[in-house]
């Protein structure tokens, strides 16, 4: 099979491809990504030699390079995207262009050249926002209610990927998970950043009260349920995938970050909150349980520890991160 991956130099696509390469050698995966600043080809260092990878330079919404990459492939992952929402709240128009824009020029070559599969891969936050006190989780039914720029053109491509399912009679799936942590995440999301920013010796900067509340999935676990969704998913279907079935608030979370690097709670800073800041997020990944008989592999402790030794143990990899133009964002975003 010949896969095209957009957005493999990113967090997920890169544990994507890693996770192809290693299950699936015969495939051949052609990586197309614009290296943003969320894009690190050192993602894909430990590639295996042999792998059948070939790495495409471009913009997704580059038409003419995207026709060139398409043509030929049976099975589009595509996870290029602007990722941050903080990001979107302070410049929005990438998050338009690329989200919306670029998943739409995807769309046309996909049935130019008449691909078996569209995988698009989405997000939880197209759902809103949930009361703390709310018994409703987000499931595949649950109305689209986005409520920042980056869930907005999440939503935006999320509607023309089914629209051109129904138009044009493209095969796709879709996946909306929740959020993703673990080895190659770019550390301005909360975990990462926390875990750097501990082993630095800084504090961990939390929005408003922290009692924020997002549901939590391994990269990994992510990637397997992809994987499941592309051999054993149905065509046209969206599966929502989720790690927890119980809240955990941000406060806890960092709480439980540093008692594992034996540090106190005085590293901890409340800062200006979120404009618009969701309450809320949880999941109820019961369908894709159900039916393609997908579940975390570990508990969240359990995959929090083994994400904190990685980063201990990848120090070179995230120094070279932070540096640069990382810190001009990190003093314009916390001052
Ligand atoms: P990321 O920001 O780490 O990586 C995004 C990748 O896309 C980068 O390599 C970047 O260079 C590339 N890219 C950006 N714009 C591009 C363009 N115009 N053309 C080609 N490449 C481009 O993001 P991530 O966290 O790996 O997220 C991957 C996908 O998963 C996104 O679609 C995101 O919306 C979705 N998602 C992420 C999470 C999460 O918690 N990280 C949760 C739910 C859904
Ligand atoms: O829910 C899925 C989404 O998860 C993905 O679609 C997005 O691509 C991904 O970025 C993520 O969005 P969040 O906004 O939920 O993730 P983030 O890591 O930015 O924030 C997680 C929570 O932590 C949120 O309540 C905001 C809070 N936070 C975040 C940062 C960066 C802090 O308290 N302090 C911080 O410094």
């Amino acid at each position: 099979m010949r896969l095209l991956v957009t957005g493999g130099a990113g967090f997920i696509g890169a544990n994507f491809i890693l996770y192809w390469a290693l299950n699936h050698p015969h495939d051949e995966i052609r990586n197309m990504d614009k290296l943003t600043y969320a894009g690190n080809l050192e993602n894909l260092a430990s590639l295996p030699p042999l792998a059948k990878h070939t790495f495409i330079h471009a913009d997704i919404t580059d038409s003419t390079a995207v026709h060139k990459a398409i043509a030929g492939v049976d099975v589009v992952v595509h996870f290029a995207a602007e990722s941050h929402v903080d990001r979107s709240i302070s410049e929005p128009s990438p998050f338009v262009l690329t989200n919306v824009v670029g998943t739409h020029v995807l769309l046309e070559a996909c049935v130019k050249h008449k691909v078996k599969r569209f995988h698009h891969v989405s997000t939880d936050e197209v759902f809103g926002s949930l009361e703390l006190n709310d018994p409703r989780t987000f499931n595949e039914k649950t109305i689209y209610n986005p409520r920042s720029p980056y869930a907005a053109s999440k939503a935006g491509s999320d509607h023309l990927v089914r629209a051109y399912a129904v138009t044009y009679g493209l095969p796709i799936t879709i996946t909306n998970c929740s959020n993703n942590f673990g080895p190659y995440q770019f550390p301005e999301k909360l975990i990462p950043l926390a875990i750097t920013n501990i082993l630095e010796g800084r504090k961990v900067p939390v929005y408003g009260d922290g009692r924020y509340v997002r549901d939590w999935l391994y990269v990994e676990d992510h990637v397997r349920a992809i994987e499941m969704v592309l051999e054993k998913g149905k065509e046209g279907e969206t599966y929502c995938v989720g790690g927890l079935t119980q809240d955990i608030n941000n406060l806890a979370v960092i709480k439980k970050i540093l008692a594992i690097l034996g540090k106190g709670e005085d590293l901890t800073e409340f800062v200006k909150d979120r404009p618009g800041h969701d309450r809320r997020y949880s999941m109820d990944w019961t369908k894709i349980n159900k039916e393609l008989g997908w579940k975390p592999q570990h508990t969240f402790d359990e995959w929090l520890a083994k994400t904190i030794e990685w980063y201990r143990e990848h120090k070179e990899w995230w120094t070279r991160v932070k540096s640069g133009a990382y810190k001009d964002y990190y003093e314009k975003q916390y001052g």
